[in-house]
């Protein structure tokens, strides 16, 4: 009697923390979506904002400094890590880690398919040196405003390019046409 009981004891306190998981998994899921999406808002209204004020050739510039300055700001005050990445990087930054280059990879092998809608994400909770995180990507698509710095080479005015291929020498991000996948935003999250 007592071995059931303290069986059943167990078998409660597996139950609650199983319960427990996926609770807290599904609020994440919800904050790191919300997270996704206000810093690529913020990240694009600055772009959009300097480019009609400023024209695309001082955008360039912006664009470089002010995406770094801005992801690490907004990192550090939400307490997590969030970067956008690409098999394709231009800033050597943004070069995907294993975790990621697999999610970039599924992710090109949807498109390819036509199976890629912006609505995709890939959320998972592991456990990475003892560590619990949450790590969620979600893809990015090139529209129209992209092609003047990630378009076809005909597209990217020379001034554009002279800037592009001084500061980035190693630049992979061009010659991509309208909705093709660009690349991911990355999030990572360590549970305590
Ligand atoms: C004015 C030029 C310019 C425009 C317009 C522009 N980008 Fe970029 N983009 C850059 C530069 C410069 C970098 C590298 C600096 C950084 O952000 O780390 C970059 C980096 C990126 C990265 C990070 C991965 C990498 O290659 O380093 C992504 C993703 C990206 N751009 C997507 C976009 C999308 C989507 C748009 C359109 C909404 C866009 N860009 C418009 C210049 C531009």
């Amino acid at each position: 009697m007592k071995k059931l009981i303290t069986f059943i004891f167990f078998l409660l306190i597996f139950a609650c923390k199983s319960e427990k998981e996926y609770q807290l998994s599904d609020d994440i899921k919800s904050e790191l979506r919300k997270e996704a999406k206000t810093f690529m808002d913020s990240l694009k209204s600055v772009l959009v904002y300097k480019i009609q004020t400023e024209g695309i050739v001082s955008a360039v510039n912006v664009c470089s400094d002010t995406a770094q300055i801005l992801t690490e700001n907004y990192s550090k005050s939400k307490n997590l890590s969030i970067k956008r990445v690409s098999l394709k990087n231009r800033n050597p930054k943004n070069v995907p880690d294993d975790y990621e280059t697999k999610v970039l990879k599924l992710f090109e092998e949807l498109f390819a398919d036509g199976n890629l809608s912006p609505e995709v994400e890939n959320i998972e909770l592991i456990t990475e040196n003892s560590t619990k995180k949450v790590r969620f990507l979600k893809p990015i698509f090139i529209q129209a405003e992209c092609l003047n710095c990630h378009g076809q080479e005909a597209q990217i005015l020379p001034e554009v390019s002279n800037i592009i291929v001084t500061k980035y020498p190693q630049d992979k991000a061009i010659n991509y046409n309208f909705g093709d996948l660009r690349g991911a935003i990355s999030i990572e999250k360590v549970i305590k």
